[in-house]
Formats: C-alpha cells, sequence, structure tokens
C-alpha cells in the first residue's frame, strides 16, 4: 500500500507539470482529491490493513493529500489571477484617449430669452396664450383702436397678404382675442413671432414679441410699474435703474416706454444710448377705453395695463450682441456661445 501511495504521488506530482489551464488544473483536482478520487479510495481501504499499520498509512496519505493539494491550489491560484489580470487589461479604459463628440442641441438665445420672460411673469400669476400669426386687419389695427388711415399705422409696415389678411405686426391683437374669450380678472402673456417690413442691424422682418395685460377692477397704472419693475430687476439685475417714459400707443392712455441703464456705458452716455444714459426695453400703458369697447367689456368698471416687450432686443442687450441679423444667421459658432 506504502508503495502504492508513493507511486500515486510520483505519478500525480509530474502530471501536474503538464496542466496548462484551469479546466485541466480544477479536472486534476477532482480525479485526485474528490470524493471519487484514488487517494479517498484508498483511505477506505484502510480497514483492510493491519491495524498497527493504520495510523502511519493514513499519515501518509494525509501527507500526499497535502502536498497535491497545495501544488495543484498554487496553481490554480495562478491560472485565476492571469485570467483576471487579463480581463482587467481588456476592460481597462484609456482615459487620455479624446472622447467621442456627441452633438448637443441647445435653445436658440432667443427661446432661452422668451422662456426666462415667461417663467418670470408665470412666477406674478401670468398664464400665456396664442394667437396666429396671420391675422386679420381687424384684430391687427382696429379692434385696437388704429382705424383705417389712422396716422399710427405708419408706425408698423405691415405685410399685407390678400383682402383683410395680413402678418400681424405684433402681439397685441392677442389682447382682442383673449378678452373676447374669457373676463376678467386676467393675467395673460401672448409670446410669438410678428413681421414687419423692416431691415437693418437693429431690425428683421420676422422678430419675437411677449404681450402682456392685467384687467380687473381698480387696476392701476401702479400696478403697472410694480410688475413691469419686478420683471426687469428680475431679468437684468435687481439694482438695475429703470425710468417710466411718457409715450404714445393708440391701445393705451396713457401710455409709457420703460428704459433701463444704458448696459454699455452705465448711464454715462454712448453711442449705443445715443448719448442718453438710457435704453428702451418695453412699451406699456392702461388699456385704453376704446380696446375694452371693442370686447364688450365695461370700461367703467374694469381697468388693466398692457405691455409689449421686444425679445430681440432684450437679447441684444443682455448678451451685448450688435448685429440683430446674428440671431437668424444660424451660424453654429455663434449660437453655441449661449
Ligand atoms: N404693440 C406695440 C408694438 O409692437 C408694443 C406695445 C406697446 C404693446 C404698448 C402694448 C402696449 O401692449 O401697451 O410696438
Amino acid at each position: 500500500m506504502k508503495d502504492r501511495l508513493l507511486q500515486i504521488e510520483k505519478a500525480a506530482l509530474s502530471e501536474i507539470l503538464s496542466i496548462k489551464n484551469k479546466e485541466a488544473a480544477l479536472e486534476f483536482k477532482n480525479r485526485h482529491l474528490g470524493r471519487k478520487g484514488e487517494l479517498t479510495s484508498l483511505t477506505k481501504e484502510l480497514g483492510s490493513i493491519p491495524p498497527a499499520e493504520r495510523p502511519a498509512v493514513g499519515e501518509l496519505i494525509n501527507t500526499i493529500r497535502g502536498k497535491i493539494e497545495e501544488r495543484v491550489n498554487h496553481l490554480l491560484t495562478g491560472f485565476l489571477n492571469a485570467e483576471r489580470e487579463q480581463r482587467l487589461r481588456a476592460e481597462k479604459v484609456d482615459v487620455t484617449l479624446p472622447g467621442r463628440y456627441l452633438p448637443l442641441g441647445k435653445k436658440h438665445p432667443i427661446t432661452q430669452v422668451m422662456d426666462e420672460v415667461v417663467k418670470i411673469f408665470s412666477g406674478m400669476g401670468f398664464a400665456a396664450a396664442e394667437g396666429p400669426e396671420i391675422e386679420t386687419d381687424y384684430y391687427n389695427f382696429e379692434a385696437l383702436n388704429i382705424p383705417k388711415d389712422h396716422p399710427a399705422r405708419d408706425m408698423q409696415d405691415t405685410f399685407y397678404i390678400s383682402g383683410d389678411y395680413l402678418l400681424r405686426t405684433h402681439t397685441s391683437p392677442v389682447q382682442i382675442r383673449v378678452m373676447q374669450a374669457q373676463k376678467p380678472p386676467l393675467r395673460v402673456i401672448a409670446p410669438g413671432k410678428v413681421y414687419r417690413r423692416d431691415s437693418d442691424v437693429t431690425h428683421t422682418p420676422m422678430f419675437h414679441q411677449v404681450e402682456g395685460f392685467m384687467v380687473d377692477e381698480s387696476i392701476t397704472f401702479g400696478d403697472l410699474k410694480g410688475v413691469l419693475s419686478a420683471f426687469l430687476h428680475s431679468l437684468f439685475r435687481e439694482d438695475m435703474p429703470i425710468r417710466f417714459r411718457p409715450s404714445f400707443f393708440p391701445f393705451t392712455e396713457p401710455s409709457a416706454e420703460v428704459d433701463i441703464q444704458c448696459v454699455i456705458c452705465n448711464g454715462k452716455g454712448c453711442r449705443v444710448c445715443k448719448g442718453s444714459g438710457w435704453l428702451e426695453v418695453l412699451g406699456a400703458g392702461m388699456i385704453h377705453p376704446m380696446v375694452f369697447k371693442a370686447v364688450n367689456y365695461d370700461a367703467e368698471k374694469f381697468t388693466g395695463f398692457a405691455f409689449g416687450i421686444g425679445i430681440e432686443r432684450i437679447a441684444m442687450l443682455k448678451f451685448g450682441i450688435d448685429d440683430i441679423r446674428l440671431f437668424f444667421e444660424n451660424d453654429v459658432r455663434f449660437l453655441r456661445q449661449f
């Protein structure tokens, strides 16, 4: 038995040298040390040898088992390490490789400013409304107290389509549409595209406005000042100097234009503000009784204010852009900056 054991040991230890991979090692381990392995069956045969020899043979079996186990485990650890090493190498990320460029779309600067304006007014309880870009003479002019042949029509050089139809020259007609459909109290904001026959560094034939108005019993010019001041301070900066200047619009009385301090010279006077230190940013006023009449509101009972904001102009001032046409050339090198 002892000879057999030593032979097994010799054969096993020499076989180990030829094992080339993890699978072979596992198979080897199982064959020699497993429950059906040779050494295990020899252990079972211990009973058949003289009792005096058993301890020595038993110990020999254990020693051999231990030796084989140690060697094969050592081998297995080596295979497993190599395997992990290889996997890690395959998974390795070269952090110095330039990344793959994912083109990422962004909101156009005009849309960004529109969204911001709408957001500020939503915060003050204004709900958004929309109207058609193709309007009738009635909504664009007549109902806003701009009768035919009125000189105020010259303020806005119109694209006429045919008959009564035209491209709206401002978002003010949305006031009429909303007031026809709803009763006060109203707090409404109307963003959209408008069209005028105009083209130079500060004018494009299509541009964007946000109209707003508020109607209720006892709305005053103080409300107009409060809401528009809060808006401008939120949009520009908290301590931006602003002023309300008398003006004229047919659909408001009294009317005002609102200026912010010149963002280029901080009020000192420069080419952009034509030396005045101020820049006009919006038109506003108390809604004219004739407008209320057009929508069958009782002008004795209701008052309201309205305003119109030119979005391109605000964007030019906010971003310091001196040519409005840049917004519409869609040069990504320009657009990427916002
Ligand atoms: N609709 C005017 C324009 O396009 C802007 C405007 C001025 C709108 C005064 C208003 C307002 O609602 O009250 O020039």
